[in-house]
């Protein structure tokens, strides 16, 4: 029987699968282990189910035990984990794809509307009854006739697109290559990132986190969008440089951001929460019953199709 190391706990109909089908080490403390404890942990397994939160580097990937052949992220993304350190390691990676798009863009959607409509501070309110209607009382944004600019019209960008065109937004869009018009449904592509940002009334950041986007939202990009734009990030936080965002909070030429992911998670950057237009939330993005079990579900089917095979059509080094 293989032998598998599963970092963090899982549903537990995830858990009895892994059971039946290895011999398993299980988290039942759902423990953030250090990078010391898992290769410790990972001695003499074949492989491991990881979660975004273990941060695989090259150092950790290469003092783990030989017999490591794969990784299987739980997660769509794989930013914790260093590619090519698994690579020239022989270990393959591999990730979750699709089976998260709708939970995800659900979450990218709330964000929009968090933000743009003020959510964050009408909480407070109304938790502390410390409110009194009126006709001007948080007046926010409204998404109908408002242009949503989309950075990566991936499956979560096309996702949000498509609930936000059903709530009359204008869609536009950047991405590596334009898509071809009947998976655009109308989207406006915008070759330079500069022109996207520009037409930006809401910014939604959908893009993989990676060399080429790692704080591609900062201080000069920033300026391209209209004055009193919204900015949400439901992707990494990786991709969006916390000092300027906040800076362009400060100085108004944001008017809110919704996001629910950061940069060095748990934590974020206490600029934030001195804003009131900010909505923030906790990296909900999967956080369903149905996405938790399917993701599980889809990482241990990648376990076995590279344990029988030898190779997974998840792999992403
Ligand atoms: C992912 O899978 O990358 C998501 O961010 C998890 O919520």
């Amino acid at each position: 029987m293989k032998k598998i190391l599963v970092t963090r706990r899982l549903l537990q109909s995830n858990e009895d699968r892994l059971k039946d089908l290895y011999d398993v080490k299980l988290n039942s403390n759902d423990e953030l282990y250090s990078q010391q404890k898992l290769i410790e942990m990972s001695e003499g397994c074949d492989g491991i189910l990881s979660a975004l939160t273990d941060n695989l580097d090259e150092q950790t990937i290469n003092k783990l035990p030989d017999s490591i052949k794969i990784l299987s992220n739980f997660a769509v993304g794989f930013g914790n984990i260093d590619l090519n350190a698994a690579k020239k390691r022989n270990i393959i990676v591999t990730n979750t794809p699709e089976v998260l798009t709708d939970a995800t863009a659900e979450i990218g959607i709330l964000l929009i509307l968090g933000a743009c409509r003020r959510a964050s501070e009408g909480i407070e309110d109304a938790k502390a009854s410390n409110w009194k209607w009126s006709a001007d009382y948080l007046i926010g944004k409204q998404l109908t006739g408002t242009r949503l600019g989309i950075l990566g019209m991936g499956r979560i960008g096309k996702k949000i697109a498509k609930i936000a065109r059903s709530l009359g937004m204008i869609i536009h869009y950047h991405n590596r290559s334009k898509l071809s018009s009947d998976k655009e449904e109308g989207a406006i592509y915008h070759k330079e990132l500069k022109s996207l940002l520009s037409v930006s009334d809401v910014l939604s950041v959908c893009c993989p986190a990676s060399k080429e986007t790692i704080n591609l939202i900062n201080k000069e990009t920033l300026e391209y969008l209209p004055k009193g734009a919204v900015v949400t990030n439901v992707a990494r936080g990786d991709i969006v440089e916390d000092e300027a965002l906040i800076d362009a909070l400060n100085r108004r030429k944001v008017y809110a951001v919704g996001l629910d992911v950061y940069k060095g998670e748990p934590n974020l950057n206490p600029g934030y929460l001195k804003h009131k237009s900010a909505f923030i939330l906790p990296h909900l993005g999967s956080a369903t019953k149905e996405t938790r079990t399917a993701m599980a579900n889809l990482a241990i089917d990648n376990l076995e199709e590279f344990l029988k095979t030898g190779n997974c059509k998840n792999k992403v080094n």
